[in-house]
């Protein structure tokens, strides 16, 4: 009983003034789009996937996207979208947009502007490079060759080992046929 109203006394205002804190900052996180978005230059090997996003702490509104002047999604709601080689998804706070080959064409200045609570304006490069020579992969591409070689072998050497058997079996055979035949002569002959 002693404690507690020196403790409440110490932290009621402290207490509040952090609710009313926490309270503004809600506030002010529902009503102001904080973007963050893919920045500066973004590069990508030719023919490969560019992937480009832009969040914001509201739901968007909408999107609309520049290639250069070029308007290629415009007022684009949520949802998911397509045109060309570019994929626009808008989900929530997050809007992503995919080119899945790369080329020149789809190269340049990205102009977002970002529409939730109020509107927003970002830029990023999208820049494309050779794409990577792959080193050829002598070791896994020989490992099938190599198993074939060793299963051919194998066959060989069963096959050999039957065919000398069969010979030998044949030769055995033969040693006694002879007198078979001279017994089925025999009987012939009677
Ligand atoms: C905004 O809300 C998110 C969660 O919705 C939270 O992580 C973030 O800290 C909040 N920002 C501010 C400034 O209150
Ligand atoms: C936007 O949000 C998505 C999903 O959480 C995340 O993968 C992406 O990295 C975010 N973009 C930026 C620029 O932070
Ligand atoms: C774009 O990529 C090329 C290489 O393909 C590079 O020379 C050039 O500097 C890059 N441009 C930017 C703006 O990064």
């Amino acid at each position: 009983m002693k404690t507690w109203p020196s403790l409440s006394t110490v932290h009621t205002p402290s207490m509040l003034s952090l609710l009313l804190l926490a309270a503004s900052l809600n506030a002010q996180n529902q009503s102001w789009d904080i973007a963050n978005c893919t920045k500066g230059v973004l590069s990508v090997p030719r023919g490969s996937r560019a992937v480009m996003t832009c969040n914001i702490s509201n739901n968007f509104s909408y999107v609309t996207v520049w290639l250069d002047d070029e308007i290629i999604f415009n007022k684009t709601p949520q949802g998911y979208f397509r045109w060309k080689g570019w994929e626009l998804q808008v989900q929530g706070g997050q809007a992503q947009l995919v080119i899945n080959h790369t080329q020149d064409v789809h190269t340049g200045l990205y102009s977002w502007y970002l529409r939730g609570c109020q509107g927003d304006f970002r830029n990023v490069t999208l820049n494309v490079s050779d794409p990577l020579i792959q080193p050829k992969r002598v070791p896994l591409e020989a490992e099938p060759e190599t198993l074939t070689g060793v299963l051919v072998a194998v066959i060989l050497i069963l096959g050999l080992a039957g065919i000398g058997t069969l010979i030998c079996y044949k030769r055995h055979r033969s040693k006694k046929s002879p007198w078979i035949s001279t017994s089925v002569t025999d009987l012939r002959r009677f």
